[in-house]
């Protein structure tokens, strides 16, 4: 089996080469390929992957190399993680939004959009390239905004699925705290991606007990400490949000937080220096402690479940991924792209049914999904107008005033990436 990620040369990179080691019997790799621009941090990168994967004794090949179409050639899985503009235009989208009084976050409200009209185009024109080399291969995106990207990745025809870390996450962490094993919980998960909500929690599978009010009941403050949200507020709404909804429960609070702190891009750049000096030293064969201050725990548990059920091995048969909506959600379009369970298996991912939800989580995802229709319209088609209509329609903008101001910054921030601008 031939797997390629593109932006492999990502500080992230070594979690990943971690989770394809230790869960070899899953996901078989022979060979990884890890493609990116950035030689230098390729070489690094790349070399500590190959002390991990010799570490741990397993025989699979890695290659690196910044060319494209050599490095998707033939591969049977290509996984998406890259980021146009590298952390210093996530800097940009997290501190300009801030002027406007408005979220500054690199996948929720105006940064989020920055980064989809940057990075919507860079990702088809290598899905297109995947698609040449071999038509069978599977996309897995972790490329954010992973929904809108997904749903530009669905639309042009690509056999793509969109993965983000917060199910598994949250799976990990309520398994701890019920003291059972994570494969046993499964979740009621439901939403868009960053935008989803923990509506059951089920010991043993789709069907079995829901135990979320015990949950709650026993580990509300634990929970609630996590999400920085109050513990009244989660027993009134009886779910768990994941933290992104903390931008839209508790925006005006987190603006006021991050006006007085560095960025997280600055905080990440500041790891990224630190990592790929690690990274540097030959005697390193293991993911350093410092990588799991990044967000993206877990997340190679993620990919190699997913990468192994869609190649036909032995990945877990139900999934949290992101596909089209295709009805199961009924007050959104066909073509929405959610963030659901699904049965996964090389025919791709089909979500499970869903209970029906509540009109206060219904509505949020009926408007973000508006607003991720009118983004994608805007990284197609570009255009100063349509990425007014997107800032517009976005929840967490809405005024016009607002949205003019944004367009501006948006589009002076990021020239340099817009064709059109
Ligand atoms: C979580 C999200 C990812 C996001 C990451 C950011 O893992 O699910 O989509 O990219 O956090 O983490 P960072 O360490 O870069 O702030
Ligand atoms: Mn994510």
């Amino acid at each position: 089996m031939k797997l390629t990620v593109v932006g492999g040369g990502s500080t992230y990179t070594p979690e990943l080469v971690d989770g394809f080691a230790r869960l070899r019997d899953t996901l078989p790799v022979e060979e990884l390929v890890l493609v990116d621009p950035a030689a230098d941090r390729l070489d690094l990168v790349g070399g500590l992957a190959r002390r991990i994967f010799a570490r741990q004794g397993h025989a699979g090949r890695i290659v690196t190399t910044s060319d494209l179409d050599a490095a998707v050639d033939g591969a049977d899985a290509v996984l998406l993680q890259l980021r146009v503009g590298g952390q210093a235009a996530r800097e940009r989208d997290e501190t300009w939004p801030l002027e406007c009084g408005c979220v500054g976050q690199e996948t929720t409200g105006a940064g989020g959009l920055a980064k989809a009209l940057r990075t919507v185009p860079v990702v088809l024109d290598i899905a297109d390239r995947v698609r040449r080399a071999n038509p069978d291969a599977w996309i897995i995106d972790f490329t954010n905004p992973v929904g809108i990207v997904t749903r530009a990745l669905l639309r042009a025809g690509h056999r793509a699925v969109g993965l983000c870390n917060v199910a598994i996450g949250l799976q990990r962490k309520f398994a701890a705290l019920l003291g059972v094993a994570p494969a046993d919980v499964h979740l009621d998960h439901v939403g868009l991606n960053h935008l989803t909500w923990e509506t059951g929690v089920r010991l043993g599978g789709p069907e079995a007990e829901d135990v979320l009010p015990r949950l709650l009941a026993e580990h509300g403050d634990t929970v609630a400490a996590d999400l920085r949200l109050p513990r009244p507020l989660l027993d009134r709404l009886g779910v768990v949000p994941s933290y992104y909804l903390r931008y839209y429960y508790a925006h005006d609070e987190v603006v006021d937080e991050l006006r007085t702190k560095p960025s997280r891009a600055a905080e990440v750049a500041e790891m990224e220096r630190q990592l790929l000096q690690m990274y540097g030293d030959p005697a390193l064969d293991e993911k350093p402690a410092l990588l799991a201050r990044r967000g993206g725990a877990y997340y190679s548990e993620a990919a190699v479940d997913l990468a192994a059920a869609l190649l036909g091995g032995s990945g877990s048969p139900y999934q949290v991924v992101n596909t089209y909506n295709r009805g199961t959600l009924p007050f959104l379009p066909d073509d929405a792209v959610i963030e659901v369970p699904a049965a996964v298996g090389p025919k791709g991912a089909a979500p499970l049914p869903v209970a029906a939800v509540d009109p206060l989580y219904a509505g949020l995802m009926a408007n973000v999904t508006a607003y991720e229709d009118l983004a994608l319209d805007a990284a197609l088609r570009g255009g100063r107008e349509r990425v007014f209509r997107a800032l517009l329609a976005h929840p967490l903008v809405g005024q016009y005033a607002y949205a003019e101001r944004l367009t501006d910054r948006l589009v002076a921030h990021n020239r340099e990436h817009l064709a059109w601008a």
